[in-house]
């Protein structure tokens, strides 16, 4: 049995914030920015949206496109690197808004790579006949977690949310999940990470006022690891399903920075026009980014029914991943 993605929503705040906004908040330049990132603008959420208030809009849209009610789903995954509250877990936040009481429901922490962790989860729970529909969720508030005075990190990232119904497939049904890879190395932990804040370091006065309870990264270590694993995770796949990368149309990829995917596209021999980019008006939205992308290339149009559509992803963790699907 073969689990297909029924259905998929997206939501993202009102707000736009642009480079030419950022310019008059920090010293920066629409320059560096849109040559070092290809980051444009982001949405911005306003201080009583909350991330489980996104995830609940994305879910009801990817619900209704399933043709599926609430009452149909039997687990939800939330991904997400920026949660309502440490405890408890996102989800249930999630699940008290849509009321679907009884059901299983948690969070995953992999960063970027959170969307292609939860519908991996999903899918081994819909193959072996557990359950029948799992709504997967990727929803961040970037904007939250960022140092708004660390210049190098606040002007990448984004919010929004994007979720998915995995399901039970039938014979031709489209949107096929054919298989993934996920992989991890805690040993890079610190090269992404919010310092402080949880048990090891609760969070003090002093630690507040250094920002420690915000996103610090080593960008540059980062980029050189991001290409070479993502390449290697997606042959890896693509070895493993026995399709050839120029059988793939589209690459869905996190969007991080558009120079890492100029680069990940050039060694999967795979041409600039195939790849799905979304960072301009997105930034990096971290768990959210490969659903808003997917979403964006199907209502334009781009993908199409039969295409083989490849996801990868890269992030903090370090946690990294490949899926394949047919659309
Ligand atoms: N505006 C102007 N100048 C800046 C800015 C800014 N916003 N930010 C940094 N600079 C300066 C630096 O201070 C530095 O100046 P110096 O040379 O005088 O010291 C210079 O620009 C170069 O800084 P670098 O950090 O070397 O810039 P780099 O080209 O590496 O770009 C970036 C930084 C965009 C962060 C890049 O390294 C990157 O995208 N890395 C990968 C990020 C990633 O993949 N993250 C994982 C996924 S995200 C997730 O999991 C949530």
């Amino acid at each position: 049995m073969r689990s297909v993605i029924k259905g998929l929503g997206v939501a993202v705040p009102d707000e736009i914030l642009t480079n030419e906004d950022l310019e008059k908040m920090l010293d920066t330049t629409d320059e560096w920015i849109t040559q070092r990132t290809g980051i444009k603008t982001r949405h911005k959420a306003p201080p009583h949206v909350s991330t489980s208030d996104l995830a609940v809009e994305a879910s009801q849209k990817a619900l209704k496109e399933a043709g599926l009610d609430k009452r149909d789903l039997d687990m939800i995954i939330c991904a997400t690197a920026s949660p309502d509250t440490l405890l408890p877990a996102t989800a249930c936040w999630v699940q008290a808004k849509l009321d679907v009481p009884g059901i299983p429901v948690f969070d995953i922490s992999a960063a970027c790579s959170g969307f292609l962790y939860s519908m991996t989860i999903a899918d081994q729970f819909v193959r072996t006949g557990t359950y029948k529909n799992v709504l997967v969720i990727g929803a961040e508030l970037l904007s939250r977690i960022a140092n708004w005075e660390d210049r190098s990190t606040c002007v990448l990232f984004g919010d929004g949310a994007g979720a998915a119904v995995i399901g039970e497939g039938k014979e031709g049904d489209s949107r096929r999940i054919l298989g993934a890879k996920l992989h991890a190395d805690g040993a890079f932990a610190e090269f992404l990470w919010i310092p402080a804040g949880g048990a090891t370091t609760p969070l003090t006065k002093e630690g507040l006022e250094k920002g420690l309870n915000k996103v610090v990264m080593r960008g540059n270590e980062l980029f050189k690891v991001a290409v070479r694993h993502m390449t290697d995770v997606v042959f890896e796949l693509l070895e493993e399903l026995g399709v050839n990368s120029e059988e793939i149309d589209w690459v869905v990829p996190h969007q991080a920075n558009v120079r890492i995917l100029q680069s990940l596209a050039k060694r999967l021999k795979i041409s600039w026009d195939r790849v799905v980019v979304t960072i301009d008006h997105h930034g990096n939205t971290s768990a959210a980014s490969i659903p808003l992308a997917l979403h964006e290339a199907i209502e334009d149009g781009r993908i199409k029914k039969g295409q083989k559509v490849l996801f990868v992803s890269f992030g903090g963790g370090l946690t990294w991943g490949s899926c394949l699907v047919e659309w």
